[in-house]
């Protein structure tokens, strides 16, 4: 889809992006007209008041840009419940990062209870305050919200589609070296300019095996700021696990050849297309998950790699199938939104294959459900 073809926004919205862009331009002036392409993502979806998810609360679901897992049906939370419940110990806490309208927490807290593990406390970290807002609205009595990671954690943390929202380095490659794309002012507009790859973005590209096509050019993003988060999540569990839930592939199909022009994807109104630029502040931007890079970043900060499989196998080894035959097929009133929502979950054609679920920790020394067919951990 052009961005051309876009439904046009209300007046004030597209003051509330001007006035971004304002911003944006500002830093541009003061910076020899250039920013990393990661320093614009950040800007445009969590500048205070302004980005993306920091002003908007009406992001997720039917009304807004995409949807979630947890949007689409409870059945994703109640699979999640049960492997939550498996992990935790007495005493131990639910920690969600990024909780969007708080659909997750709504159900697996309830979920959590009919398992018999309602005792744990919910804790929810989340950097947009419209957001924050909204989940309150929604599950205040059931959870707790907290500013940073705590010193020393112990249970589960869930992180669903939290990843891909983490701002991500563009990059480069070509026979003559490595260039990262950043972006800079063209005639009041914002552009792509490239610039010489250095420092730790060109050491990280440097280890990347990519192959350069014929074109001569192989275009890619780099997750530094998802490492370093995994990074900070490694000091904090003390015992238990991350679950990081998100579309993506692991390193060898991330950086794959056919996949030369990177996987930045920006979605407005349900319509999704490539141009990051359009309308700073009102649209989605988002890059697919290097779960390689999550895994070795985990292992550097100490922990184990405790499963990586796909959604479907995920929710499928974690009783979808029986979840969903508790409701009588005969009742097609209820049982056929269920059943389209669960064939959303799980076909390889939606998010069945596209989503990965990866499971890493410090402590755990079982097998864990969710993962006791199909664990593809080798292949990170
Ligand atoms: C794509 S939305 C997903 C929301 C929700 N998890 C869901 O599945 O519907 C991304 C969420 O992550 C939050 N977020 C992004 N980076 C974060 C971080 N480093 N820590 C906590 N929340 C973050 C955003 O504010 C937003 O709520």
């Amino acid at each position: 889809m052009h961005p051309s073809d876009l439904p046009r926004p209300d007046p004030s919205a597209l003051a509330a992006s001007r006035a971004l862009l304002d911003r944006i331009a500002a830093e541009l002036a003061a910076h020899g007209n250039w920013i990393s392409f990661a320093r614009f993502m950040q800007r445009a979806l969590y500048e205070p008041g302004l980005g993306y998810y920091a002003a908007g609360s009406e992001v997720i679901g039917a009304p807004g840009d995409f949807v979630t897992a947890p949007e689409l049906s409870p059945l994703f939370a109640r699979c999640l419940a049960r492997q939550v419940a498996e992990l935790l110990e007495p005493g131990d806490a639910v920690l969600e990062f990024g909780a969007g309208t708080g659909a997750l927490a709504a159900t697996l807290t309830q979920a959590l209870a009919e398992l018999g593990r309602g005792d744990a406390p919910y804790l929810i970290l989340e950097t947009s305050p419209a957001l924050r807002a909204r989940q309150r609205e929604r599950v205040a009595m059931r959870a707790r919200w907290i500013e940073e990671l705590p010193r020393s954690f112990r249970g589960v943390m869930l992180a669903n589609e939290v990843v891909d929202a983490m701002p991500v380095h563009a990059l480069t490659w070509t026979r003559a070296g490595i260039a990262e794309r950043g972006v800079c002012a063209n005639e009041g507009e914002l552009a792509w300019c490239e610039r010489a790859a250095h420092g730790e973005t060109l050491a990280a590209a440097g280890r990347i095996d990519v192959v350069v096509p014929p074109s001569g050019r192989y275009e890619s993003e780099l997750a530094l700021a998802a490492r370093a988060w995994m990074r900070s999540v490694a000091e904090s569990l003390e015992r238990g696990a991350l679950l990081v839930i998100d579309y993506g592939f692991p390193r060898h199909e991330y950086y794959h050849p056919q996949r030369s022009t990177g996987t930045l994807m920006c979605h407005y109104r349900h319509r999704a297309h490539g141009d990051p630029f359009y309308l700073p502040g009102l649209q989605d931007i988002s890059a697919h998950v290097d779960f390689s890079a999550l895994a070795e970043a985990a292992r550097d900060g100490g922990l184990d790699v405790l499963g990586y499989t796909g959604q479907a196998r995920f929710l499928v080894n974690c009783g979808i199938t029986e979840l969903l035959a508790q409701t009588d097929a005969a009742d097609v009133r209820r049982y056929a939104p269920l059943a389209s929502a669960a064939n959303r979950l799980l076909s390889p054609a939606e998010m069945g294959e596209l989503f990965k679920v990866l499971a890493v920790g410090r402590g755990v020394n079982r097998p864990l459900a969710g993962f006791v067919q199909g664990d593809r951990a080798h292949a990170l």
